[in-house]
């Protein structure tokens, strides 16, 4: 159910949770000091209490003053990205984070959201916690439709554009004097790596760097084949592209367009279960690169 800016503000004041918009992907927001609303959301969501919650802040002021020290390139990097979909995992004051957002460990990850219904309602209310809003192990939610569908049609949800990236937020980890990718996202970490001068190396073999690797993600019921020859009778693919007569496609948009693709990808996932469709291929004939390395990634999980 849509609500008023001004409704939203009062929920998030009174320790309740709201569905917000950010450019990524719809969250789960909750203030990051109300203890009973961080515990609504691993309630609401069916989240481990071992996979810690961003921080989303509306200054980089906020945002330094929780750190005992700056590790290296973090001004840069959020002098390019923040506003964005970029987060960064670092060393916190303990104090500074109530220990359920941070899963207890020592570090806590923060992004700037650049949407302007987020902005605003962190401006009115403080930081706000905000998962991405999604039972756990479905896919995110890029429209109000698929809140309600994981939630309820009564539960609320903050009037304002819906997310135009589609794709979670990049995530970087820092950690004995090194950035590390903690999870592939709206950013490309090659773009990344060029602000860093050095490669983003995955950890996710290490659960403290990465918890929220550790879980299952992104998975509609569906079972998903990813070939670059797609031929069952339902194929997911390309708006631009020919498949066999006999199928039927439902499309991630232009094969040319990663922006577009990845704008619909979750819709699509969510349209394949609301069919009840048993089984799909997957058309993976794609670059490996830039957005689309996130995209395949996403693939990957929701196929495996
Ligand atoms: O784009 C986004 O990031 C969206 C929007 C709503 O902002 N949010 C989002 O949150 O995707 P969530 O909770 O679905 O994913 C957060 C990820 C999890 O995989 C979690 O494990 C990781 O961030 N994370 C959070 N704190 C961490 C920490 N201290 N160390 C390592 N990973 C952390
Ligand atoms: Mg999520």
């Amino acid at each position: 159910m849509l609500v008023k800016i001004e409704q939203a503000i009062d929920i998030l004041n009174h320790d309740g949770v709201v569905g917000m918009p950010t450019e990524t992907v719809y969250g789960l927001a909750a203030r990051a000091n109300s203890a009973q609303g961080i515990q609504s959301i691993y309630t609401l969501k069916g989240r481990p209490a071992e996979n810690p919650l961003i921080v989303h802040v509306a200054t980089k002021e906020t945002f330094f003053g929780m750190l005992p020290g700056i590790p290296p390139h973090t001004e840069q990097l959020i002098h390019t990205y923040w506003p964005g979909p970029l987060t960064v995992v670092v060393p916190v004051y303990e104090e500074a984070i109530l220990p359920q957002v941070r899963a207890n460990l020592p570090t806590c990850a923060f992004r700037a959201p650049a949407h302007p219904t987020a902005v605003e309602l962190i401006r009115h209310v403080g930081p706000l916690v905000a998962p991405s809003a999604n039972r756990s192990g479905r896919p995110s939610s890029t429209l109000c439709s698929h809140i309600e569908e994981d939630f309820g049609a009564s539960f609320p949800v903050v009037e304002g554009q819906p997310p135009h990236q589609g794709v979670e937020s990049t995530i970087i980890i820092f950690h004995e004097d090194r950035w590390f990718l903690g999870r592939l996202g709206a950013i490309p970490a090659d773009a990344i790596e060029t602000v860093l001068g050095y490669p983003l190396i995955e950890r996710k073999s290490n659960r403290t760097l990465c918890p929220g690797q550790h879980f299952r993600h992104y998975a509609p019921k569906t079972r998903l084949f990813l070939t670059p020859t797609p031929s069952q009778p339902i194929i997911v693919g390309f708006s631009d592209r020919c498949y066999p007569s006999t199928s039927r496609l439902f499309s991630l948009g232009h094969s040319q367009q990663p922006t577009e693709v990845a704008r619909n990808l979750y819709d699509v996932l969510r349209q394949l279960d609301a069919e009840g469709i048993a089984m799909a291929d997957v058309d993976v004939d794609i670059p490996h690169t830039g957005l689309w390395r996130t995209i395949l990634e996403r693939l990957n999980r929701a196929a495996s």
